[in-house]
């Protein structure tokens, strides 16, 4: 059965998903469309890890997200609009208007030379082309890989690089809140070093000035407007790539994670519909950017395999003030709304004054995603927004695990401020110590692993299987690690802690310090440093870097904003640090390992239990640090 409607009902999916996983996956898959069906559910091994669902089944994600509904929604919203100027031009798309657009940038697309199996790099707003441009690649069978808008050139350039994308979709520039960003010039400064890049499709947006070059850029609406609205979709394999989306880890580069597109479509579709308990006629609203996991999987397309009616917003949650998306939820009437805990505490910390205007009253289900929830925030959020009537879903997943594994189920499973509580029908949760012993019974403690196939695991790094190898399935034996630390309570709900390994998780984003740490060391003054995450009231986490610093420099102040320069160029704004500390040296082991753990304590101002220093190579190091503390 697709849709649980009550408890009793999850736990009886839940006892046939392990089971019986590949009875209960197929009738869930009989729900959907294929061109031709699968002939075996399942094949797996993390070892390699190999990973195959639906095996032989052909179909198309976009058949299953828009046509397949146009017998009975024509002309029902799939998503509203909400520009970022909360008194600019708002568009309702009908599903109708929907299959048009997309079909008519398929065929742009196929234009330009795209075919299928194909990489295109989506670089946009949150504006409905962006949502047309992934479909518009699952139409024809090319990969998209969205590159969130606050990356930088350079970001942009190693990532279109990376899979060799052979087209751009871009806009000349973006609205956010008052600012214009500028994304079209960001784009010519990556594509001076991209040799895979054929054409670049330019949308406007700002009508800020750009420059086009001929032969490689060309204009959105003319060359869409040319085209028939009407695309056949192709028809793919199960396993054929659906999109990769890069993410951060614990070494420098980020890594290309590969969904495929069965097991995808099955899985956000299930977990959307069982998660937010999703009606018709309910008005979902996701906060996320299409440039996350969660833009993927819960804007565009949990909500269109379900046939809903959404909400697309282009702006911030504090302009014109922290009223906004209060204001907006009164407006259209939202009764599920979807955010981060960093957005929560920021409207928090903004004051009452900004929701007091607002009755709230159509909000139904609450949900939150990115990272632990702390109990404030989530009070705040139940009280203030959800008027103690609204159940919280607070979701785990990640970018690899491609849709919701531990959640409540919207008004049926019991919540618990700050747990993620149990997880969802398919998914298979076991915590181990760090040797891999299965932590078994309850109220414990350990690192999170999964030890069973969910049908939108991730497949691949791209273009490196050996790290996909490495990162999550080589911790521990025939185990899926989410690099996650996680507590069971006595009832058997899950709490997850957060990570374990050099991941910070900065306002629901994921930064590896690895990452932060080499674009630091690009400044010609930095030999080295270190990048630690500490407690940080509104982000979650903030970034704490120690710099050791050579040569000559003007003044500490010039140098430490020439450092977020360099961050901001290497990464983007989001990875900039907070704190930056020069230190003369870093608590290291005789063997040259840096003692993260000191830092971090350091960086959380808890000078407690610095544990043995004698035996590092300099333990005056250590003193210099706590005395330096910024
Ligand atoms: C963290 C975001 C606690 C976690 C969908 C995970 C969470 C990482 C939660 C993935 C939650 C996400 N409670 N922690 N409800 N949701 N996380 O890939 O550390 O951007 O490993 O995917 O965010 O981040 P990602």
């Amino acid at each position: 059965m697709f849709h649980i409607t009550n408890f009793s009902e999850y736990e009886k999916a839940y006892k046939q998903s392990v089971e019986e996983p590949e009875v209960f996956w197929k009738e869930i898959a009989s729900y959907f469309q294929w061109n031709k069906p699968f002939t075996k559910v399942l094949n797996w091994n993390f070892n390699e890890p190999k990973i195959e669902w639906f095996i032989d089944g052909k179909l198309n994600i976009t058949e299953n997200c828009i046509d397949r509904h146009l017998p009975s929604k024509k002309n029902a919203i799939a998503f509203y609009f909400e520009p970022n100027e909360a008194n600019g031009v708002r568009i309702s798309v009908t599903y109708q208007k929907l299959y048009e657009e997309v079909c008519k940038l398929a065929n742009c697309l196929k234009s330009t030379g795209v075919e299928s199996g194909d990489r295109v790099c989506i670089y946009l707003p949150m504006i409905p082309e962006a949502v047309y441009a992934m479909l518009a690649c699952a139409r024809i069978g090319a990969a998209h890989s969205v590159v969130f808008g606050g990356f930088s050139a350079q970001a942009l350039k190693d990532r279109i690089n990376d899979s060799a994308c052979k087209v751009v979709l871009t806009s000349d520039g973006a609205y956010r809140g008052n600012k214009q960003i500028p994304m079209k010039a960001t784009v010519d400064e990556a594509l001076v070093d991209c040799p895979s890049i054929e054409k670049v499709l330019v949308y406007k947006r700002t009508n800020q000035a750009i420059t086009l070059k001929a032969g490689r850029d060309l204009d959105w609406e003319t060359e869409v407007n040319k085209q028939a609205a009407v695309c056949a979709p192709t028809y793919v394999d199960s396993e054929h790539p659906l999109f990769i989306l890069y993410t951060s880890g614990s070494t420098g580069k980020p890594k290309g994670v590969l969904h495929t597109t069965g097991g995808y479509m099955v899985y956000t579709a299930y977990s959307f519909k069982n998660v937010f308990q999703y009606n018709e006629n309910d008005i979902y609203w996701c906060t996320a950017d299409v440039g996350w996991i969660t833009g993927h999987s819960y804007i565009t397309y949990g909500p269109l395999l379900n046939g809903a009616t959404s909400l697309v917003f282009e702006g911030v949650p504090t302009y014109p003030d922290a009223g906004r998306f209060w204001k907006i939820v009164d407006t259209y009437n939202v009764t599920h709304f979807y955010t981060a805990p960093t957005a929560i505490r920021a409207l928090e910390a903004a004051g009452l004054d900004f929701v007091k205007p607002y009755n709230l009253s159509s909000l139904k289900v609450l949900g939150s995603v990115g990272e632990p929830i702390n109990e404030e925030a989530w009070h705040w959020y139940n009280t203030n927004i959800g008027k103690n009537n609204c159940p919280i879903v607070d979701t785990w997943w990640q970018t690899e695990t491609g849709g919701i594994l531990i959640s409540p189920l919207a008004g049926i499973t019991k919540t618990k401020p700050s747990y993620a509580t149990l997880p969802l029908p398919g998914v298979q949760p076991m915590l181990v110590d760090d040797k891999g012993n299965e932590i078994i019974g309850n109220n414990v403690e350990g690192n999170l692993c999964i030890k069973f196939p969910w049908p939108s695991i991730i497949r691949t790094t791209y273009g490196d299987h050996e790290r996909c190898r490495q990162t999550y399935f080589a911790s521990y034996t025939n185990l899926y690690f989410t690099g996650d630390g996680c507590k069971r309570d006595e009832n058997g709900y899950y709490r997850i802690t957060g990570r374990v390994d050099d991941v910070i998780n900065v306002s629901g984003h994921r930064i590896g310090t690895a990452e932060v740490e080499s674009a630091i060391n690009m400044h010609e003054a930095i030999v080295e440093s270190a990048v630690v995450g500490y407690t940080h009231d509104i982000k979650g986490q903030g970034i704490y870097a120690y710099c050791i610093v050579t040569g000559d420099y003007a003044n500490e102040e010039t140098l430490k904003k020439e450092i977020l320069e360099t961050v901001t160029k290497h990464i983007g704004a989001i990875a900039k640090p907070d704190k930056i500390q020069l230190v003369k040296g870093l608590p290291k082991t005789r063997s040259g390992k840096i003692m993260r753990r000191i830092l971090r304590k350091v960086a959380e101002n808890d000078f407690s239990n610095l544990g043995d220093t004698s035996t590092l190579l300099d333990p005056t190091v250590v003193e210099e640090i706590k005395k330096g503390r910024v």
